[in-house]
C-alpha cells in the first residue's frame, strides 16, 4: 500500500512519468510509482516537440508506453498537454515560405495536432490539459503565439476541438500562481464565461508549484471555494514545494542561465537540514489540510515528480541546485512530509 490508499476515499494521487524512466524501464523508479500512486501524467513526451519535432514526423515511443503502464495499473491517465507555447517548436507558427502563419493556418494545425494526438489515446486517457498556462501573473492574456495569431478564441477552440475527439475524456484548463488574486480573478471569470457560451470545460488545473514560504494557505483555499462556485472541478496537477531561497528577483540573463553553486543560492548540497525539513512537513500538512477541506470538488493530486532526484526544481529557474520538493528522497526512501501525509486524518 501507499499514500494512495490512505487518500483513496477522498481524491486521487498522483505523479509524473519522465521520459527517461519510460524509455529506460526504469523499473526502481517505476514500481515506487505503482506502490504509491494511482494517477500519472506525462512529462514531457506528450508535448508538442517531443511528440511531434516538425509538420512530418510523429515520435509516440514514449508516449504509448506512458498510456499501457497507466492502464496496466489501472491508473486515472493524464495526457498533458495538447496546446502550450512552450516546447512547441517555432515552425508551428510559420507557414510554407517561412513567414508567420495564417489565422485559419493556424487553426488547422491546432485541430490537427489534437486530433491526431487525442485521437490515438480516445477513450483510454481519464483527462488532458488541453490549454496551458495562457494567462499571465497580472491577470492578462499571455501573449503568446498562440494568442498573437488566433486571438482569445484559441482556448475556446482547443476545447471545441479536443471534445469532438474524446468526447469522455475531462478537459481542463492548466496553470500555475492561481492562488495570484488577479489572476485567478481573470481565469474564473474566463472558465465561467466558457460554461455560460457552452465551451466543453469540465475541471481547472492549479499546478500549485509552490514554495515553502508561500503563497498562504488561505489562498488556495481561495482559489478552491471559487472553482467549486462556478462549477467546474479541481485538480491538483504540479505539486511540489521549492525549498531553497528565491532567485526570481535576479536579472533574467542570470535565472535562466548561470549555473551557480554559491551557498546562497545553493545552500543545502550536503543535505536538508533536520529544521528545513521538519517546515517541509509542516507545509505539506497544512496544504493537505485544505485539500481534504475541499475533497469533495478536487478529483486528484498530483506531484510533479516523485523523488527528489528527478524534480525539475534542481534546474528551474536557475540551473545546477540540489532541491528537496519532494515526498521522497534521492535513495527513494519517504521523507518526513510523507509520513506526516499519512497521518493527518
Ligand atoms: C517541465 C518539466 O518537468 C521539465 O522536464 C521540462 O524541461 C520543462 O517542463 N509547468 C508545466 C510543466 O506545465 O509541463 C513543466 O514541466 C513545469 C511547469
Amino acid at each position: 500500500t501507499g499514500i494512495k490508499d490512505f487518500y483513496k476515499d477522498d481524491f486521487h494521487v498522483g505523479t509524473i512519468l519522465s521520459t527517461g524512466a519510460l524509455l529506460k524501464n526504469d523499473t526502481k523508479t517505476l514500481s515506487l510509482v505503482a506502490r504509491e500512486f494511482n494517477a500519472i501524467t506525462a512529462e514531457n513526451c506528450m508535448k508538442w516537440e517531443p511528440i511531434r519535432p516538425n509538420d512530418k514526423e510523429w515520435d509516440w515511443t514514449a508516449a504509448d508506453k506512458f498510456v499501457e503502464f497507466g492502464e496496466q495499473n489501472k491508473m486515472y491517465i493524464v495526457g498533458h498537454n495538447l496546446v502550450w507555447h512552450s516546447q512547441c517548436p517555432k515552425e508551428v507558427f510559420q507557414n510554407e515560405t517561412g513567414g508567420v502563419i495564417s489565422k485559419e493556418g493556424l487553426t488547422k494545425k491546432m485541430q490537427d495536432h489534437i486530433a491526431t494526438k487525442a485521437g490515438r489515446y480516445k477513450g483510454r486517457l481519464q483527462a488532458w490539459d488541453v490549454v496551458n498556462e495562457a494567462v499571465e501573473d497580472d491577470g492578462s492574456w499571455r501573449k503568446s503565439p498562440w494568442y498573437n495569431i488566433m486571438g482569445e478564441d484559441f482556448i475556446a477552440k482547443a476545447f471545441h476541438f479536443a471534445h469532438e475527439v474524446d468526447p469522455k475524456a475531462h478537459l481542463i484548463y492548466n496553470d500555475y500562481n492561481t492562488e495570484t488574486p488577479v489572476k485567478r480573478d481573470f481565469i474564473v471569470n474566463m472558465v465561467k464565461n466558457f460554461k455560460k457560451k457552452g465551451v466543453p470545460i469540465q475541471g481547472v488545473g492549479m499546478q500549485e508549484h509552490l514554495s515553502i514560504d508561500g503563497p498562504g494557505v488561505e489562498e488556495i483555499d481561495k482559489t478552491l471555494t471559487m472553482l467549486k462556485e462556478i462549477g467546474v472541478r479541481a485538480h491538483i496537477t504540479e505539486l511540489d514545494i521549492d525549498v531553497l531561497p528565491s532567485v526570481w528577483n535576479l536579472p533574467t540573463a542570470e535565472v535562466s542561465t548561470r549555473f551557480d553553486y554559491t551557498p546562497a543560492r545553493d545552500p543545502y548540497t550536503k543535505g536538508l537540514p533536520k529544521e528545513i525539513e521538519e517546515k517541509l512537513a509542516k507545509r505539506y500538512e497544512d496544504i493537505f489540510k485544505v485539500y481534504l477541506k475541499h475533497r469533495d470538488n478536487i478529483d486528484r493530486v498530483t506531484f510533479w515528480g516523485t523523488t527528489d532526484a528527478e524534480s525539475w526544481l534542481n534546474g528551474f529557474p536557475i540551473r545546477g541546485r540540489t532541491n528537496y520538493p519532494l515526498l521522497f528522497d534521492r535513495e527513494y526512501k519517504p521523507k518526513a512530509a510523507y509520513f506526516r501525509l499519512l497521518d493527518l486524518k
